[in-house]
């Protein structure tokens, strides 16, 4: 009898799963095998095999799309992640004959092979990008499908957003699924978001494929086949996209042209953040903002976690715990702190209770339902909980309208967590797979769609619906959301961080390939817990945390209910406490060229937070990209190189491989002399220069690209802060003549949309060494914000003695004016303090 009803159960999940999934997905096994026709389309070409169909189009010269149905018909071209602007449609070439059909654009070709069927595409230069795995055509098993490729054994990936693990892909598997994985670690997967997108490295000829599927899909590196890759899914369209560099930013670039950039953070989202699961009641949130204050930690943020709430019912304030919640808020941002809440998506299940969320919700028919109608309910933090309905325009809508009375109050960002979504009390943590999701959304056909595809948008879709709810309510605010699950694109409206880590060295260790992945995946603005959400760290593991998380994209400090304190100030001694002073501070002095490069991101996709090989492609002899064996170093903006321990907690010393270039020290600002000519186990020299690094606790090595320029200003205690004296160009003087020098700062107020209307502040700065000395170069204003300084100081490093004559020559003058300079020995500078006129000038510095 038990058996008799689970099959009947079993058959009925499984016709469910079939009248949901779409034509396309009705053929039981298709091989695409050998192309029976083609024909030419003016941006690429259409190939048959059998009753498959598949289309080959180019958007771009540099960018192709592969789409496939096997019945016939092509998937619905509809999708959360492409941008309807990138939709586009280069111009071809045919390049058909008796035995390939494909096409050429400017810049790659595509030759499917007719018999058997193979699929290449090719540079200018012959360099192959993607090609099918021979043997392994693609197939289809009833609704689920996979495709191969080649996989030469040079060949390293990057991305798939927070996957835990080694910055490289090689050689590991993984599932796209999104979950709540408390206490994860390396080997977990999957964790919190789907990002179905990678970055192929060969020799420095970069790629990326993007597969554009929600459903659960997996992805194998060299685990089935040593020489080969997949990327397949249960079920949804086989629709994926090959993006070309050759260069790795340009890959990083033209995916932020496909689904978009990071918008403009507010710049106190780049200052440090105060958490923990929970602060209450309102006279400990209190004693947070006035301690970060007295104990001089430079912050801008307190968050709320679910505590603040009356019974962890979203959208409400616990009256008994924060009696004077607005009030609250106000006199935070008196001492120049905002506040952050988290906004749960699991609406209290309360029909009695006047709770506007749930009544709202109810009326407006906002919730998701179950097959039979009936809404759906999940046991999470409030108890039995309802869901909105986020793929329909309408409930993303009515969501953001709930953000109404915090806005009000003054709240300054929300926490969209658990939205994987995560569901307590069943094994799947999450909801049954036939929940039923409306899609009623501009670009897609309405259709109700089950949970097993709208699972990994569903977080995407939630903090979408609070971006742009926040922003209708106050249009000229950059709105600051921060999500724990989301799908490729989601960086459109959220800032993210790697859920619950733990307070281990190996979870230290793993924040840098972590976030680099996120931010090669477009998740730019990104963090960890600092010092860890589970478990409570040690004192020197909390030191070297947060100085190592000064120089990440995002550093706050959180950790769970039940932990030992764990803010600056606590869990260590005075030496520590300074030190994690010491390097928030860094942060803050670093602002500027924090801020320049969050600019640089919104406008073009680059990380701030990127691995070596982004700047430094060509940097490995073999042509490898660099870092990958040993190091835990990554690049702030282009300039800065952190090289923390590759184990954090090893006691030994370690070499830091400086990629090619010269370097200074960032806290002495000397030149380093690298330790060249050390040999391989080969016995071969090694090329790249390394540096010898006594580890200690106070200094976490930071080098300075030679030919940089980079603005700091004066320490404040919060970007709210104006800070008060010169803005500071710390100047890296190239090592050889005629070699590029160069640096920029933008600025804004900080907050609002008005640089859109040309009120920002933009400079470039250049420098040049040549045989009399150095010159150094600050091209005039541009933009009409008005800047807090009057002054430059202009910090030339690697000095070991003072210049001779110094000169200033307005640019639209010859005559110069002598300037006096100072020479610090200690840290190997020489200083002029000159006048900003906003018109530009030159410094020369003779020898
Ligand atoms: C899970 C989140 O990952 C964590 O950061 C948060 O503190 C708890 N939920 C409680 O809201």
């Amino acid at each position: 009898m038990f058996q008799v009803v689970l099959a009947l159960l079993f058959s009925a999940a499984t016709l469910q799963l079939t009248v949901n999934a779409g034509a396309q997905q009705k053929a039981a096994f298709v091989r695409l095998d050998r192309v029976t026709a083609s024909r030419a389309l003016a941006n690429g070409v259409e190939i048959r095999s059998g009753a498959a169909v598949m289309q080959i189009t180019a958007l771009r010269d540099d960018v192709v799309r592969v789409r496939v149905g096997p019945a016939g018909q092509l998937p619905e071209d509809a999708s959360w992640a492409v941008l309807p602007s990138s939709r586009t449609a280069a111009n071809v070439t045919q390049e058909s004959n008796g035995s390939v059909a494909g096409f050429k654009t400017a810049k790659l070709h595509v030759a499917v092979h007719k018999d058997p069927f193979g699929l290449a595409i090719t540079d200018n230069a012959g360099h192959v990008i993607a090609q099918d795995l021979p043997g392994r055509p693609i197939e289809y098993h009833g609704s689920s499908f996979r495709v191969y490729m080649k996989s030469p054994s040079e060949e390293h990936y990057f991305g798939l957003g927070d996957k835990p693990g080694p910055l490289d892909r090689r050689n590991m598997a993984f599932t796209d699924w999104n979950t709540d994985a408390f206490g994860w670690q390396q080997s977990t997967d999957p964790i919190y978001k789907s990002i179905p997108w990678f970055i192929t490295f060969n020799k420095g000829i970069c790629a990326g494929i993007y597969f554009d599927n929600t459903w659960r899909a997996s992805f194998d590196f060299n685990k089935e086949y040593r020489d080969g890759y997949s990327f397949g899914s249960e079920a949804g369209p086989l629709d994926f996209y090959v993006l070309y560099g050759p260069e790795p930013k340009t890959v990083v670039e033209s995916w932020a042209w496909l689904v978009g950039t990071t918008p403009m953070p507010p710049m106190w989202g780049l200052g440090y953040q105060q958490s923990r699961y929970s602060y209450y009641p309102e006279a400990e949130v209190r004693r947070i903002g006035d301690r970060l204050r007295s104990e001089r930690i430079p912050a801008d943020v307190i968050w709320l976690d679910i505590d603040y709430q009356y019974k962890n019912w979203p959208f409400t304030v616990d009256p008994e715990k924060f009696p004077h919640f607005e009030q609250m808020i106000k006199d935070l941002r008196a001492e120049h702190l905002r506040t952050v809440v988290i906004t749960d998506l699991h609406i209290a299940d309360q029909p009695l209770a006047k709770y506007k969320p749930f009544e709202e919700g109810i009326a407006g028919d906002h919730f998701l339902k179950k097959p039979d109608g009936t809404i759906y309910e999940g046991v999470v933090w409030p108890g039995r909980a309802v869901f909105p309905d986020f793929t329909r325009k309408a409930s993303r809508e009515w969501w953001g309208t709930l953000y109404a009375d915090f806005v009000k109050q003054g709240v300054a960002g929300f926490w969209n967590d658990m939205n994987e979504p995560a569901i307590f009390l069943v094994p799947s943590k999450t909801m049954p797979d036939d929940t039923q999701h409306r899609i009623d959304e501009p670009g897609f056909a309405p259709r109700v769609a089950n949970h097993l595809e709208i699972h990994n948008v569903y977080g995407m879709q939630n903090s979408r619906g609070t971006f742009e709810g926040l922003l209708k309510l106050e249009p000229n605010v950059r709105p600051f959301v921060m999500t724990r699950a989301s799908f490729a694109g989601g960086h459109r409206y959220a800032v993210t961080w790697t859920g619950d880590n733990s307070a281990t060295w190996d979870h230290l260790r793993q924040t840098t390939p972590q976030l680099l992945n996120l931010g090669l995946s477009g998740f730019a603005m990104a963090g960890a817990d600092v010092g860890g959400f589970a478990g409570s760290p040690q004192p020197e593991l909390l030191t070297r945390w947060l100085e190592v998380a000064a120089f990440h994209p995002i550093d706050r400090d959180h950790t769970a209910v039940g932990t030992q304190p764990q803010e600056p100030w606590e869990n260590g001694t005075a030496e520590d406490v300074s030190l994690r002073r010491r390097y928030i501070e860094e942060r803050y002095r670093l602002m500027p060229y924090l801020y320049t490069t969050a600019e640089e991101m919104s406008r073009t996709g680059l990380p701030l937070m990127r691995p070596l090989f982004l700047e430094f492609p060509h940097g490995e002899a073999d042509g490898g990209p660099l870092d990958l064996s040993t190091g835990n170093a990554f690049m702030v903006g282009s300039d800065l190189l952190v090289a923390q321990s590759p184990y954090p907690d090893q006691v030994d010393d370690y070499e830091v491989a400086l990629p090619p270039s010269s370097w200074y020290d960032y806290w002495t600002g000397s030149r380093i002399d690298p330790t060249s000519g050390r040999k391989g186990i080969d016995n071969a020299a090694i090329a790249q220069p390394e540096v010898h690094i006594h580890r200690t606790l106070e200094t976490l090595p930071v080098f300075v690209r030679a030919g940089s320029i980079v603005p700091v200003q004066p320490l404040v205690q919060s970007t709210e802060e104006e800070p008060e004296g010169p803005l500071t160009l710390r100047v890296y003087p190239p090592t050889t003549f005629g070699a590029a020098c160069e640096g920029s700062l933008y600025l804004d107020d900080g907050v609002s949309y008005d640089f859109k209307k040309g009120d920002y502040l933009r400079m470039q700065f250049t420098c040049r060494l040549s045989p009399q000395g150095l010159i150094v170069t600050v091209a005039p204003r541009h933009g009409s914000f008005a800047p807090w300084w009057k002054l430059l100081s202009i910090e030339v490093y690697g000095a070991t003695k003072p210049y001779g004559a110094a000169n200033i020559t307005a640019l639209d003058h010859s005559v110069g004016t002598p300037v006096s300079t100072s020479f610090d020995a200690e840290h190997h500078r020489v200083t002029a303090l000159v006048a900003d006129d906003a018109k530009g000038m030159q410094l020369q510095l003779a020898y």
